[in-house]
């Protein structure tokens, strides 16, 4: 039974993080989604909702599971039994960020291993920043994130700009 974590602020998960997951389930037996739980940062979904929305996307994904942490994911993943820590790499920039974090994960936790996912071509561009951006100004984020978070952010956004500000 090998057991791999994805971790992330998935705030919110787009069609790259999906795109990691069902690669992600190809190689291990069980792979949770953790959502963190960052009290130093504010964000556009809570905890809960991330969760609720990640679990939603992924209802047919076999395999899979979503959680949530605070704290280090070193700890975390020792917690959960966890082999491996799973990342996607949308370019260099990517490897240039997430190296020196999956060296230090590994000092904290040498039970656990961060494998590497290069993400697929055609969700490279996308990021939950970018994502928040566009959907703030009414963009059209279809085909970067699945249809619930969409109908999600279009809500937010709606209440957001109640009384027309
Ligand atoms: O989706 P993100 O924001 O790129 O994910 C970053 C994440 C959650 C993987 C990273 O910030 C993290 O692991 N945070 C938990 C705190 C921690 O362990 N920090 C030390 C990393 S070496």
């Amino acid at each position: 039974m090998k057991r791999a974590v994805y971790p992330g602020s998935f705030d919110p998960l787009t069609n790259g993080h999906l795109d990691i997951v069902q690669k992600a389930v190809r190689l291990f037996d069980e792979v949770t989604v953790a959502v963190l739980h960052n009290p130093e940062k504010q964000p556009l979904f809570s905890v809960a909702e991330r969760v609720a929305l990640a679990a939603e996307a992924l209802a047919d994904v076999p395999g899979v599971r979503v959680d949530s942490f605070t704290g280090l994911l070193a700890d975390y993943a020792r917690r959960v039994q966890a082999d491996a820590v799973v990342r996607g790499i949308r370019g260099t920039q990517d490897v240039a960020s997430e190296l020196p974090m999956a060296q230090m994960n590994a000092r904290l936790n040498p039970e656990v291993t961060t494998v590497f996912f290069a993400t697929d071509v055609h969700s490279a561009d996308i990021s939950s920043t970018l994502v928040r951006q566009i959907a703030k100004f009414g963009g059209d984020v279809s085909g970067l994130v699945p249809p619930n978070v969409a109908a999600a952010l279009a809500k937010r956004f709606a209440a957001a700009t109640e009384g027309g500000h």
